[in-house]
């Protein structure tokens, strides 16, 4: 057992004084220090500077790590153009991300406080890395492919990459499965892996509606996707409607990245189901995809999550920095409201949506924290200068242990 001091604890978006820690790999008690000794008289006790400030450890619910190699070769502004310079590049990005590089990104988001993190992975390269990671990982194997003849192939190639990680030794390491996107996933395709995901509970989630031309194709098969689709797969119309898409997913909450297209009423339906959105802000900008609608979100009663997305389409795995850009990017929303949901989102909410019992100091909890050293004590605005300031984070706990 081991029990942890600091000056602070912030729990519920509220800060709580002359409170430690006692803690295995879980979360066993919240108390006064003399208290938690009384109880557990043999615990190794750690106390923290003054001003010290424990958190529980970020969940960034969507990223992609076999892309890590991207800085400056894919074209950023407008989503086709992305597109194609990825399919250009992609062979060249993915062969110059080797393990190093994919343990490289996995060790900036640990720096960042990034304790979990669900990862879309594309072709089963980031295996290694992934089994050697200190986090908790939620491994979203992806499907993508439109062509009908290709779906018997396809399937075979994604069952072999999940059941391959089912035979890692790494316990904090949860198979799910990713859907690439409604335009690009061969509805055959979408309701084998969905059935896989619905028997075996695993972990689902899609790219949604990030593109205006997504929407375009799908609703009118028009719109800058025509040409793509024409020319590249022979393909004049969708292998799918938005409200196809969706009925597959009606009972199984999902995490639906980016649908920043999303209308009111695919709000609802998005709400009604329990899915929940996540927003990765930085890669929406760089995409040209706009920004997403909190507002609506909220009006509707539709959860949603901050996340980065990859490499490929940001410049940094830091939910820091994310939740900034997040901060500026919804300036009519109320600031401090805005970075106390912010926060929520890549810790309690990310937990819940992706499975992990993780998120929060509390007991029964993993025991995922960071501990941050604050310049002064914490202010009534503290939630909006953890993320101004992004303070020190001088000690990592994941399930327990100081990493
Ligand atoms: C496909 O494999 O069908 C596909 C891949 C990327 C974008 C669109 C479609
Ligand atoms: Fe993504």
């Amino acid at each position: 057992m081991n029990i942890i001091a600091p000056s602070y604890i912030y729990v519920d978006n509220n800060i709580v004084q002359n409170q430690a820690i006692a803690f295995d790999t879980t979360i066993k008690d919240i108390a006064p220090l003399k208290q938690l000794l009384l109880k557990f008289p043999t615990a190794k006790v750690i106390q923290l500077q003054t001003n010290s400030l424990v958190m529980p450890g970020l969940i960034n619910a969507h990223v992609h790590l076999e892309f890590s190699a991207n800085k400056d070769t894919l074209k950023y502004g407008h989503f086709l153009p992305w597109l194609y310079s990825v399919i250009k590049n992609r062979d060249a990005l993915i062969n110059s991300c080797d393990d190093v590089c994919v343990t490289k990104a996995i060790d900036t988001m640990l720096q960042s406080g990034t304790t979990s993190f669900g990862a879309v992975s594309s072709y089963g390269l980031d295996m290694q890395a992934i089994q050697n990671a200190h986090q908790n990982i939620v491994l979203f194997h992806e499907i993508i492919g439109s062509k009908a003849q290709m779906v018997d192939a396809l399937f075979n190639d994604f069952k072999q990459r999940l059941d391959a990680s089912r035979l890692l030794n790494k316990p904090n390491l949860y198979p799910a499965i990713a859907i690439h996107s409604p335009y690009s996933v061969h509805p055959v395709l979408l309701k084998k892996v969905i059935d896989i995901a619905k028997r075996e509970k695993l972990p689902l989630s899609a790219h949604f509606l990030e593109s205006k031309a997504e929407v375009d194709w799908l609703k009118q098969g028009s719109g800058d996707f025509q040409s793509f689709f024409n020319n590249l797969l022979q393909q004049n119309h969708p292998v799918t409607s938005i409200s196809e898409f969706l009925s597959y997913f009606e009972s199984i909450p999902t995490l639906m990245t980016h649908a920043v297209h999303a209308t009111k009423q695919e709000l609802i339906q998005l709400s009604n189901a329990g899915h929940t959105i996540i927003h990765c802000p930085i890669s929406n900008r760089l995409l040209g995809n706009g920004a997403l609608n909190i507002n609506e979100l909220h009006r509707h009663n539709v959860k949603w999550i901050c996340a980065t997305d990859g490499l490929s389409s940001n410049y940094t795995l830091n939910l820091f920095e994310e939740m900034k850009i997040a901060l500026f990017m919804h300036h009519d929303a109320d600031l401090l409201p805005l970075a106390r949901k912010l926060l929520n989102s890549v810790t309690i909410l990310a937990a819940d949506a992706l499975g992990l019992n993780s998120g929060e100091i509390k007991i029964g909890k993993n025991a995922d924290m960071l501990v941050l050293d604050l310049p002064n004590p914490p202010s009534d605005q503290f939630a909006l200068h953890l993320i101004l300031h992004q303070y020190n984070i001088s000690k990592v706990f994941i399930n327990g242990q100081l990493v």
